[in-house]
């Protein structure tokens, strides 16, 4: 396989009970890669979504991810290998601080007879180098994050998520609940996030958004790969046709069995 290929799914497949929620899905992802994964309702999105970050096991088919062939057992364990998974908005939790919120979930942590003590200066001289080498300025890293901008918590975000190690980042309709400008940075940090040689792939029912940011669109329709297409070489009409199949009942029909 070659390096530049982050992720490869191939013939993935997942039932629920007598439902084929997916039906052998195959696409790569390629480091530095944004993919928009558009598609109806039902047609599969999140299924996929969990089962690339360890949180639904799949019936069949293979994945590999940064090399390796496996599917992840857990969600830590996705994480651990540098999968990230954003599912409502980009925010983070606002009411506690910046050094908080970098290490979310992985805080250092020592044990003084037997009694776990957060290690706050150890953890706060991380959070500083970090946030320097990024180029950020940020006031006090004892501030709590709802009294930073919207800009300087997207960069906190982003640079916790590369200086852990982050390699693929899973969005799942993340705009949902924001307005035009919230979004609008959003998008910005997406590209911002793939230039830095980050796979990202976005689940998002609003084209203009997957137009806007993606490099590449794969459309998913009952639970297949119904298009997979650069951005640059397809129209939104195109992709409305992939994800209604409409394509499908036009000249290119398949042949009746009993001719025309
Ligand atoms: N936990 C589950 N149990 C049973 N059926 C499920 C479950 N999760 C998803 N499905 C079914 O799998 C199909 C794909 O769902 P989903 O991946 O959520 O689609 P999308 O995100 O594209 O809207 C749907 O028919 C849905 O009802
Ligand atoms: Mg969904």
């Amino acid at each position: 396989m070659s390096d530049d290929i982050l992720l490869k799914l191939e013939n993935v497949t997942r039932n629920f009970g007598a439902i084929e929620a997916l039906r052998g899905i195959s696409f790569e992802v390629k480091r530095g890669e944004v993919i928009a994964l558009l598609g109806d309702n039902g047609a599969g999105k999140s299924t996929l979504v969990k089962i690339i970050s360890g949180g639904l096991e799949p019936t069949s088919g293979q994945m590999t991810f940064d090399g390796q062939q496996r599917f992840f057992a857990s969600p830590s364990e996705a994480k651990a290998a540098g999968i990230e998974t954003v599912y409502q908005d980009l925010s983070l939790c606002t009411n506690v601080d910046v050094v908080a919120n970098f290490f979310m979930g992985r805080e250092i942590v020592k044990k003084y007879f037997g009694i776990p003590v957060l290690q706050e200066r150890e953890m706060e001289a991380v959070t500083a180098k970090a946030i320097a080498n990024a180029g950020t300025r940020i006031p006090s890293l004892r501030t709590n994050v709802e009294y930073l901008s919207g800009g300087q918590r997207q960069a906190i975000e982003l640079n916790r998520f590369v200086h852990w190690g982050g390699k693929l980042v899973l969005l799942d309709e993340p705009f949902a609940a924001l307005g035009v400008e919230q979004t609008r940075r959003g998008l910005a940090m997406i590209k911002q996030i793939a230039a830095q040689g980050i796979g990202v792939i976005i689940i998002t029912h609003i084209m203009a958004q997957a137009f806007q940011v993606a490099d590449r669109i794969v459309v998913i329709r009952q639970g297949k790969v119904a298009g997979n297409v650069e951005r640059n070489r397809t129209s939104p009409d195109e992709v409305v046709r992939m994800i209604t199949g409409e394509s499908l009942e036009g000249a290119a029909q398949e042949p009746r069995p009993n001719g025309p």
